[in-house]
């Protein structure tokens, strides 16, 4: 595997800064789900290092289960607007109040499919919380409620977010420079 050091061209959202915002979005959260109780679904497998973090931020009490999507193939770098769902969540989401957890959203394609299915299972409430938001993105219009970057059009990995599958232990948000990565090295 390629060491990151050779294609990370900078580095854009520091350890400090994501859980500096993360415990801001733990408390806003906490306060507005306040009395209430949560049922977080999070988006395997980016979505894992956030929801952990978060997660340690939130202090109503709530539940967690988990949901896989593809969007993208294995060196692909855009979503070809069709979501497939590999893994669905156990947890009946009738009459509860649904977070959906996302590490990025990019064209949208992925939330809105993943809001769809929700959706159409009656929760109480259903809002979403994306750690990352590339808005110049966007294909198709999705409401993120609880957002933590906006970020510019650039391929991130680190913290959730792989290049290929890898990556996704970094504690931080790095842009690539795809001149310098080598897929399959
Ligand atoms: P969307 O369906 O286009 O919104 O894509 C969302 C999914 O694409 C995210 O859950 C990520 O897994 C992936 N993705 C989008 N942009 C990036 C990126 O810059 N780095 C890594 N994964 C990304
Ligand atoms: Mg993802």
């Amino acid at each position: 595997m390629q060491d990151y050091h050779e294609f990370l061209s900078e580095v854009l959202i520091t350890e400090d800064e994501l859980q500096k915002r993360i415990a801001e979005l733990g408390a806003e959260i906490s306060h507005d789900y306040e009395g209430k109780e949560l049922l977080l679904v999070c988006i395997l497998r980016g979505g894992v290092m956030f929801l952990s973090d978060l997660v340690r931020n939130i202090t109503v009490p709530h539940m967690m289960d988990f949901m896989s999507v593809s969007s993208y193939g294995i060196g692909a770098r855009r979503s070809r607007g069709q979501s497939r769902i590999n893994l669905d969540i156990n947890t009946d989401v009738n009459n509860r109040s649904v977070l959906l957890v996302e590490d990025i959203v990019d064209s949208g394609y992925t939330v809105k499919a993943v809001l769809e299915l929700l959706s159409a299972r009656q929760p109480k409430s259903l809002k979403v919380c994306a750690l990352l938001n590339k808005a110049s993105r966007r294909e198709v219009d999705v409401k993120i409620d609880y957002c933590g970057f906006v970020i510019p059009d650039k391929f991130v990995f680190g913290y959730g977010l792989d290049a290929d599958e890898y990556y996704r232990n970094l504690p931080f948000i790095g842009v690539m420079a795809a001149d310098k990565y080598k897929p399959g090295d």
